[in-house]
């Protein structure tokens, strides 16, 4: 079974992106199941219904998350309608959604979980003792972890903790692709950062000009998304019939 997992799809650029490639990429890679950080798809902050509905046209199994989940209002009143859209699981946990769940696809029970870092980022409950929760009751075949966070030291420790005992963690949230794409030694495959599938000539997805100004002045300042042309950041992971990881592929798709 082939995933393809793609990282933070921010604003138009990484909607027209997703558009002009994503048949094209699943059909070149043989994949089966989709899962897109889509955090960011909505002007780069949030998700809309809109845009949720656009990901799941286009073929996207599960849509994960992090920190911007609930910037647009409008994901409050659909959020918990839909099995299929995670926000990080360590969240207060008074908040509505769903932060992990096992999904019936052909015959194996697939678990994503979406958990967020806790360096440099807002306040979250410990990732560990959330997902030590997770997995007392697990009984899926393959479980595949959106860890969304700053600090690549965090993301591999964390990955590394579970390395044996989940399919695959990716790390999402700096929309800086990291080329440490791995097997780790007892099967789980990594990789520190996917990437943003947004525009390439921007900041992290916003018009260098406001982030420069705020850069220089530190005044408040409110962050355009860039409109220049996207890129389309993922992996590929490959599994056995046995569910092991067989390949992970970093790709990166103007
Ligand atoms: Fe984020």
């Amino acid at each position: 079974m082939n995933f393809l997992i793609i990282g933070d799809i921010y604003s138009k650029s990484g909607r027209d992106v997703i558009e002009k490639n994503l048949d094209k990429v699943v059909k070149e890679n043989n994949i089966d199941f989709i899962i897109a950080n889509g955090e960011n798809i909505s002007h780069g902050k949030g998700i809309n219904k809109n845009h949720y509905d656009f990901l799941k046209n286009k073929g996207v199994n599960v849509i994960t998350s992090g920190n911007h989940i609930f910037k647009v209002k409008e994901t409050f009143e659909f959020i918990e309608q839909v099995d299929d859209l995670l926000r990080p699981a360590n969240m207060n946990s008074y908040n509505i959604g769903l932060g992990t769940n096992v999904y019936n696809f052909k015959d194996k029970k697939i678990r994503v979980t979406n958990l967020m870092g806790k360096s440099f980022m807002e306040h979250v409950n410990n990732p560990y003792e959330v997902m030590d929760k997770i997995m007392e009751n697990d009984n899926s075949d393959i479980h595949i972890v959106d860890f969304h966070a700053e600090a690549s030291a965090e993301k591999l420790a964390f990955a590394w903790n579970y390395d044996g005992k989940i399919t695959a963690l990716v790390g999402t949230h700096t929309h800086v692709q990291t080329a440490d794409e791995r097997i780790l030694p007892k099967g789980t495959a990594f990789i520190t950062d996917l990437g943003m599938t947004g525009p390439i000539n921007s900041i992290i997805g916003a018009n260098p000009d406001e982030v420069i100004f705020k850069e220089k002045t530190g005044l408040p300042t409110k962050f355009k998304p860039s409109e220049n042309p996207g890129i389309l950041c993922a992996v590929v992971v490959c599994l056995d019939n046995e569910n092991n990881c067989k390949k992970i592929k970093r790709i990166q798709v103007i």
